[in-house]
């Protein structure tokens, strides 16, 4: 959605992340770092929103405050769209906008997560552009699904995968020692309206774990003494369905994307791995991928493309150098094209950190040990997201970045993650009330003052209008008279100020959020007027320090 609002990028870049919302000061969103603006001399961003869902797995010293963990809808600045934290519990990941049965929704995991052993047990919630649930989908059949892949498939089925701790003798793969327990990777497509499960698939049925890339006695995947701890030797993070029905699967701890059967299950091709049904060219070798994707499909069969994030590497977040197996020096993007008469595999395109291309170049080639992303924008260009690393990059066609930002800043710059990043269009109608916030000082010092609206999750509002109760005290008694103001909307909130004569006193305030056509969206709540406590701080591209000075 374009919105003039946002073409002051590099001004509120700078400021507004920084600032605590007036109006909300409950919420406490994300503050990126951005290193590349969009908009730069890089060139523009594709148009949509940033959809990302950024965590942390570590203790945070007291005087450290972070964000508060939930899925946000962000715009190109920084500036907040929608703060999703209270409208989940637990721990969520994988937030993205969809359409389902003919209807724009939003999607995101919610559950719990162990970081340790990189899965999370849940479900998976839809919410309207209302932000209202439409649906809660869990496994069928006594299945419990995990946080790593949830795609609508036709607007109407969707794709979950599971983690399934088994007992097996896994003596040929050299347990010893009561080690019998192995992950049995499942997924399923289920019926979004009913939960119905369409097609279940078993990873034991159809791979052994002789095709690990991270054997048992290494005890990397889990050391099998228990549920709990059992061999993820196969670790499904992403699946896909193909146009002519059949599956696109990504198996980590196998460093292979698979092409599934829809009908019988069976194994049709694979990229990578110990047995790849394709010779790979310059550049192809992948390991540790996450969410590969058909990027075209080739009706005649020959020809096929995948988009995939190339991690490379393997090793537990909190795992030092010594428990890492590496493949390339640094992670990517990558397109593959793979030609099944020739049985090759060549790479088509490749997106390398900023630090790589020379974007950026005091910063380290980025190495995601977990997590990460590949999005296609229509028009050629890739949104990707370094995981473990907790950074996102938009790239051009023409493969340059033209956005970079770190999720979190200073002591957080370096221990937020984030599993997967989009950018997408959105319309969001927000359930809640406008928010208004007004701060005065007293009668004696200066006559401002200062208001602030927001509306968490509104995309729709174009300006909004301010009106206040004026109070002249006057021998004949006190007269009120409300007075009004419009204000284009400046992004998550917006401010403006009213200069007040003389012994006058605004003494209540209330906002009013107007479409297009000057229609009332919403209207606040009637709020009286704080006394300022220390000098009001009002962020860039709020009115007052655009366009006016402030009164001495
Ligand atoms: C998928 O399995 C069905 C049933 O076994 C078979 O008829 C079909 O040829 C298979 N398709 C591919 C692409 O392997
Ligand atoms: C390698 O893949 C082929 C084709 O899917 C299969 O027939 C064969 O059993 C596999 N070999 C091993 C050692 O897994
Ligand atoms: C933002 O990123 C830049 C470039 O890597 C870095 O120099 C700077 O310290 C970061 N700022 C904060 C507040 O983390
Ligand atoms: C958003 O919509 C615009 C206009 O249709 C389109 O050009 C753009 O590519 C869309 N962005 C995304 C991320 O789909």
């Amino acid at each position: 959605m374009k919105r003039s609002a946002f073409a002051f990028s590099t001004l509120l870049a700078a400021v507004s992340a920084d600032a605590t919302y007036r109006s909300r000061p409950d919420l406490s969103p994300l503050k990126l770092n951005i290193t590349i603006p969009c908009g730069s001399s890089h060139g523009p961003c594709n148009e949509g929103y940033i959809f990302v869902s950024p965590f942390t797995t570590y203790g945070e010293p007291d005087d450290c405050v972070s964000h508060q963990a939930g899925p946000y809808i962000l715009a190109n600045t920084g500036d907040l769209v929608w703060s999703g934290f209270g409208y989940f519990a637990g721990w969520t990941c994988n937030l993205q906008a969809a359409r389902f049965q003919g209807r724009d929704v939003l999607f995101s995991f919610e559950g719990v997560h162990n970081g340790n052993h990189g899965h999370g047990h849940g479900h998976h919630t839809l919410l309207s552009q209302h932000y209202d649930v439409i649906k809660t989908l869990r496994g069928g059949g006594n299945r419990i699904s995990d946080k790593h892949e949830f795609i609508v498939v036709d607007e109407k089925s969707a794709l979950i995968q599971i983690y399934h701790p088994t007992q097996r003798d896994l003596s040929p793969y050299g347990g010893k020692d009561g080690q019998t327990w192995i992950v049995d990777a499942k997924f399923q497509e289920l019926d979004i309206a009913t939960g119905k499960v369409l097609f279940e698939w078993s990873s034991l049925d159809h791979v052994s774990p002789d095709e690990s890339a991270l054997p048992l006695p290494r005890g990397l995947a889990g050391v099998g003494r228990g549920s709990s701890t059992a061999w993820d030797y196969f670790h499904i993070n992403s699946l896909a369905k193909g146009a002519d029905g059949h599956y696109l699967l990504s198996a980590r701890h196998a460093s292979t994307v698979y092409k599934i059967n829809g009908t019988d299950g069976s194994i049709v091709w694979r990229l990578g791995g110990s047995n790849s049904t394709f010779a790979f060219g310059e550049g192809v070798q992948f390991g540790f991928q996450h969410h590969a994707r058909f990027s075209a499909e080739d009706p005649d069969g020959q020809l096929d493309t995948i988009s995939l994030f190339d991690n490379s590497v393997y090793g537990s977040e909190s795992a030092g150098e010594g428990n890492q197996v590496r493949i390339n020096p640094y992670s990517s993007g990558k397109y593959i094209q793979i030609d099944h008469v020739a049985k090759t595999a060549t790479l088509v395109r490749k997106l390398e950190p900023v630090s790589v291309l020379g974007q950026a170049p005091g910063d380290a080639p980025i190495v995601t040990k977990s997590q990460g992303s590949l999005q296609s924008l229509p028009g050629g260009g890739d949104f990707v997201n370094w995981g473990s690393e907790g950074q996102i990059t938009e790239y051009g066609a023409d493969g340059k970045a033209v956005f970079h930002a770190f999720l979190g800043r200073g002591w957080l710059r370096e221990r937020l993650q984030n599993y997967r990043a989009f950018r997408y269009n959105w319309t969001g109608i927000s359930p809640e009330e406008p928010a208004v916030f007004a701060e005065g000082s007293s009668l004696s010092s200066d006559g401002i003052v200062h208001l602030f609206v927001s509306w968490n999750g509104d995309t729709v509002t174009k300006s909004w209008r301010f009106s206040w109760a004026e109070e002249t005290v006057s021998e004949w008694g006190p007269t009120t008279v409300w007075k009004e103001k419009v204000v284009p909307r400046r992004g998550f909130e917006t401010s403006t100020r009213v200069v007040r004569p003389a012994h006058v006193q605004v003494l209540s305030v209330r906002a009013e959020a107007l479409d297009t056509d000057g229609h009332v969206l919403g209207v606040s709540a009637v709020a009286s007027v704080q006394q300022a406590i220390a000098k009001t701080v009002v962020t860039a591209g709020h009115e007052d320090l655009r366009d006016q000075t402030p009164m001495s």
